[in-house]
């Protein structure tokens, strides 16, 4: 069954962010001229998805704000004959379906997703974490290749990439059957393990494409870490029941929900720009000595 849809869970707190998300959600933090969610949308829709569905936090309305159209600006922009500026600001309006549902109190990225029930309904779809930042400029976007996956093993697809041993601590880290090439079949999932504890390097990133048996998972599935619903426990019981693998991905990500992952995902897109070459002149002329 084609990958018609996507959820992007946008809800949540971003503490790690804070004071800058204490009004904004950190989703609407700017990657140099487009706020994080919108690269989001725009590699869902260059993967072929046609209906987007964002969990918003119920009283926060900024991210629907800026997928609505706002006449208003576009007449200023229009009498002005900045006509460039126009097409960007309606293009961000003109994108497919954007659904949103509310999530009235914050329970967990699994309860997030399952907010989205309804309207995914009975057929697979992808979940965009939109504060990982995933670039591949030269390749296929990273939810693109979730979805070949899936087109191609069936079952669910949960993105994955080595981190530093020393990095495991942060991750949900997979424990592989087999691999062979980007795919991995998987026998478990383990959250947050110490160094020594975890099976291998394999770490769960923000994009997934996942069957809808998941929702009567996580209709079972109780409060786990920090008194939330999680994500990884549902895959973890979806694992004993359907196939699950990881894809090793193409492509560079950051955690653009932390001060240094956004400072390094700004300078990563800024370089694509088209700014990059005063951009990068700029950075060479820095003195980065100690
Ligand atoms: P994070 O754990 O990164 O989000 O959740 P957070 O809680 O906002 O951030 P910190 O840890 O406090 O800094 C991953 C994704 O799940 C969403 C977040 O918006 C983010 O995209 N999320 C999380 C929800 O939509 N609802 C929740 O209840 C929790």
């Amino acid at each position: 069954m084609r990958v018609r849809k996507a959820v992007l869970p946008a809800a949540g707190f971003g503490t790690r962010f804070l004071p800058a998300t204490k009004a904004i959600p950190k989703e609407m933090m700017p990657l140099v001229d487009r706020p994080i969610i919108q690269y989001a949308v725009e590699e869902a829709a260059a993967s072929g998805i046609e209906q987007i569905i964002i969990v918003i936090a119920t009283g926060r309305s900024a991210i629907e704000d800026h997928f609505d159209s706002n006449a208003s600006l576009e007449r200023w922009l229009e009498e002005r004959g900045d006509i460039d500026m126009l097409r960007t600001i309606r293009r961000i309006s003109e994108f497919g379906t954007v659904a949103f549902v509310h999530q009235r109190e914050q329970l967990g990225l699994g309860h997030a997703v399952l907010m989205a029930k309804d309207l995914v309904g009975d057929e697979p779809f992808a979940v965009i974490l939109s504060d990982d930042v995933m670039l591949n400029p030269s390749g296929e976007p990273v939810t693109r290749q979730l979805i070949d996956a899936h087109v191609t093993h069936r079952g669910s697809v949960i993105a994955v990439q080595r981190v530093d041993r020393q990095d495991v601590t942060r991750y949900g880290i997979l424990d592989p059957l087999h691999e062979e090439g980007r795919l991995v079949e998987i026998r478990n999932l383990v959250e947050k393990p110490s160094v020594e504890d975890a099976p291998s390097d394999l770490a769960v990133l923000g994009r997934y494409v996942l069957t809808p048996k998941i929702f009567d998972v996580l209709e079972q599935t109780s409060r786990g870490a920090g008194g939330e619903i999680q994500l990884t426990d549902a895959i973890r019981t979806l694992i004993g029941e359907q196939p699950v693998f990881g894809y090793q991905f193409e492509g560079t990500r950051h955690d653009a929900g932390t001060r240094l992952g956004w400072l390094k995902a700004n300078v990563a897109v800024a370089l694509e720009s088209e700014d990059a070459d005063e951009f990068r002149a700029y950075i060479r002329g820095l003195d980065l000595r100690d």
